[in-house]
């Protein structure tokens, strides 16, 4: 039976509808609010805002429950492949053997780089950071691999191609970043194998593929597929609303993964913790910074929107991370740091109180290390993972009838009506303090200013 709530506003009562989800989430449909009553919602965040409806991935932050396509990321972890589970997120089911092969060779095709887009990495500064390399490359993909989107075969093809050749670009990054001869993909090697042979191959010592590494990348690339709404899917959602193309809609999620807040996360807790190894502060100082707030610093690795409880994508990365080290026989000394912040962390009243737990984040930064990945690469790493996710959220988004361009309402809070005052009229202000203002202030230098003045006389 359908469900209503009432909503009185200003005297008036609205009557509005309940939406219900296949696992008996609600939401109130204020699609009518403004129109009806003049009035928006205010949710900074949207932490209480559904922007779609979606039947790629179920979560529950509360139980700690994660499903793609209704199949639990345990189950996954344990028997799947990263093709596997992202034709399972793609096409909304698991391959058959024939749609498998199909794939593999479509992704061995197209594994191959257009020669000139290596030009691209040779004339970026060598600090760049590869993330911002990568989301200029993928953007770049349109106009050397137009979108074929007009029967579903084609447009499958799309989405390959970009599976494909994300993996080779990133790894072309890496070896043009240690100016190293950039090995090409390999079509006797599957997805992982031919991923960590085009990073680690070099004519000196050749690379032994190793079966257990293979599927550590694996269970990697497979937890990190897809996670619903979260930033970078976001971002990719609202890009794409305007009907641009999906490569620009792809690499607008690149950009919003690599903020310290999201996949950036994994990076930074690398450096937290050598910062910890190297004496440079203890994990007392480290969780003290991090309750303190007035210091922007974060416990990287812990707290999660949705999750109030263990991230499932967290317990397993931990199990790796154990794995990896017994195989390759080294012990890693950040985790032993790792261990020591989450035991201490979980203690901590601030981060209990909070339901703050460890995030996939937290282990997934050894487990790279394990593999030999350089630090630098570790957000890359996660967009290679997160990429069939965000190709599923953006075929369901533009094909769903309800979908409308983004766009939201804000509540104005600037100057009302003013009058415009002629320059010589004008009296100085000074700039409110805050930390953007101050920067503005203290970077344009009186040179600047006469240099403008005169651009515009
Ligand atoms: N360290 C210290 N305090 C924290 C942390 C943390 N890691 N996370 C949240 N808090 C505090 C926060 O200061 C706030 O306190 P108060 O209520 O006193 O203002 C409270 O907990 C709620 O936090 P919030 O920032 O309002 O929560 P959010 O849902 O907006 O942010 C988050 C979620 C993941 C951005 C945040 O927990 C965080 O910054 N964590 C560290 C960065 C990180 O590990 N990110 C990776 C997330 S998982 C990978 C992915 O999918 O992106």
């Amino acid at each position: 039976m359908k469900k209503f709530v009432k909503l009185v506003i200003d005297g008036k009562e609205l009557t509005l509808p309940v939406i219900e989800g296949s696992e008996g989430e609600k939401a109130i449909d204020i699609r009518n609010l403004r129109q009806e009553t003049g009035y928006i919602t205010f949710d900074p965040g949207f932490g209480n805002s559904g922007t779609c409806k979606s039947a790629i991935t179920y979560m529950d932050g509360e139980k700690g429950i994660l499903r793609y396509r209704g199949v639990p990321i345990e189950q996954l972890a344990e028997h799947s492949t990263f093709v596997e589970t992202a034709f399972l997120l793609i096409a909304g089911h698991l391959p058959t053997r024939k749609e498998l092969t199909r794939t593999s060779v479509y992704l061995n095709d197209f594994s191959p780089l257009h020669e000139n887009m290596k030009a691209f990495y040779q004339n970026y500064p060598p600090k760049a950071h590869p993330m911002g390399i990568l989301s200029a490359m993928v953007n770049a993909m349109r106009s050397f691999y137009p979108e074929l989107l007009d029967i579903e075969e084609d447009m499958n093809k799309t989405y390959l191609r970009l599976i494909s050749k994300i993996r080779t670009m990133s790894a072309m990054a890496y070896r043009i970043s240690l100016g190293e001869k950039v090995v090409y993909p390999r079509p006797d090697l599957c997805y992982c194998a031919n991923f960590l042979n085009m990073m680690f191959d070099n004519v000196v010592i050749p690379y032994r593929i190793d079966d257990d590494m293979v599927r550590a990348l694996n269970v990697f690339w497979i937890l990190h597929a897809d996670h619903e709404q979260n930033c970078s899917t976001t971002a990719v959602r609202v890009v794409g609303s305007g009907k641009v193309n999906i490569y620009s809609a792809i690499s607008s999620g690149i950009s919003a993964l690599w903020g310290p807040l999201h996949g950036g996360a994994n990076q930074a807790v690398i450096n937290m913790l050598e910062e910890i190894h190297k004496d440079g502060m203890t994990v007392k100082e480290c969780l003290s910074k991090a309750k303190d707030p007035n210091d922007p610093f974060r416990l990287y690795g812990f707290g999660h929107r949705v999750y109030k409880t263990f991230d499932p994508r967290a317990k397993i990365m931990k199990k790796m991370c154990d794995i990896l080290l017994t195989k390759i026989k080294r012990k890693d000394p950040l985790l032993d740091i790792v261990q020591r912040l989450e035991e201490a962390a979980l203690k901590d009243s601030y981060f209990k109180d909070k339901n703050l737990y460890p995030n996939v984040d937290f282990y997934s930064g050894i487990v790279l290390r394990a593999m030999g990945i350089p630090t630098n690469m570790f957000t890359v790493m996660f967009a290679i993972g997160r990429l069939p996710g965000w190709i599923a959220q953006w075929k369901e988004d533009v094909a769903d009838p309800e979908m409308r361009i983004s766009r939201p309402r804000q509540i104005y809070t600037g100057n009302q009506l003013q009058e415009y005052i002629p320059i010589g009229d004008r009296r100085y202000v000074p700039y409110p303090k805050n930390a953007l203002n101050a920067w503005m202030v203290t970077s344009i230098s009186s040179v600047d200013i006469s240099r403008w003045v005169t651009s515009l006389k």
